[in-house]
């Protein structure tokens, strides 16, 4: 089987991620660090690692919710050895990884799964899956800023697609805005640099949705598995 397919099968992320890691030089096989897409590998004899960590294919699949608390990096693992959501997830024996990521200084719903397609079809432009965040900014939001949030804006040299903002409430003895946000597209820091890009930096930052998913009342730092409904919800999109 090709490598990026193999990586995809355990879950660890979607195809084309999986060649990212490896142009990264962050996957070996039996010790040595991938060079080659193309790369075929035996399911059954070699010995796959990603950032480190031993990978396989995995039987059971599960489907995680977690509310994550902010101070956690949702990788397995990072060069400043910060705490990872996989370290809650103690009583989940299966090898999961995130859909999609948040910062580390994000908090709110992450999901987690060993399933490499679901993690491929969410994770794709193309399925425009809602993420809805609240953000706590600093200053007030003029019409027109709002109106520029919502048309699509430049950050960096990419023009994001037209976004969803709506004003929950603005508190003028703190001067902050409490903003309610919903994209589809998930590029890096994506809310944080749009609400930069319009002068009003976040102050505080969490996932709330996905989708028609949302946390409900799990606490921050607790995790539960999807229900079938849920589940179907996902599969169905
Ligand atoms: N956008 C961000 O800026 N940060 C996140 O964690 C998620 C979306």
């Amino acid at each position: 089987m090709r490598i990026n397919k193999y990586i995809a099968s355990c879950g660890v992320a979607s195809r084309r991620k999986a060649e990212e890691l490896i142009l990264n030089k962050k996957v070996k096989v039996n010790g040595k660090i991938v060079e080659e897409l193309s790369l075929q590998i035996d399911e059954n004899n070699d010995v796959v690692e990603v950032d480190g960590v031993k990978i396989s294919t995995s039987e059971n699949t599960v489907y995680i919710l977690l509310n994550k608390p902010e101070g956690y990096i949702t990788t397995v693992k990072d060069q400043f050895d910060r705490p990872s959501v996989i370290d809650i997830l103690s009583s989940v024996s299966e090898r999961v990884y995130p859909v999609g990521r948040l910062d580390y200084e994000t908090s709110g719903l992450l999901l987690l799964t060993n399933d490499g397609d679901l993690t491929y079809k969410l994770t794709h432009p193309k399925h425009e899956i809602d993420k809805t965040y609240v953000a706590r900014v600093k200053g007030k939001l003029t019409e027109e800023e709002i109106s520029n949030f919502r048309q699509g804006l430049y950050i960096e040299d990419y023009k994001t697609a037209p976004a969803k903002l709506r004003v929950i409430k603005y508190d003028n003895v703190q001067d902050v805005s409490m903003l309610e946000i919903k994209i589809h597209e998930g590029k890096n820091r994506q809310v944080r640099k749009m609400c930069k890009a319009i002068n009003h930096p976040v102050l505080r930052l969490k996932r709330v949705a996905l989708g028609k998913i949302n946390l409900n009342d799990l606490k921050i730092g607790e995790y539960r598995h999807l229900t079938n409904e849920e589940l179907n919800y996902l599969k169905n999109i």
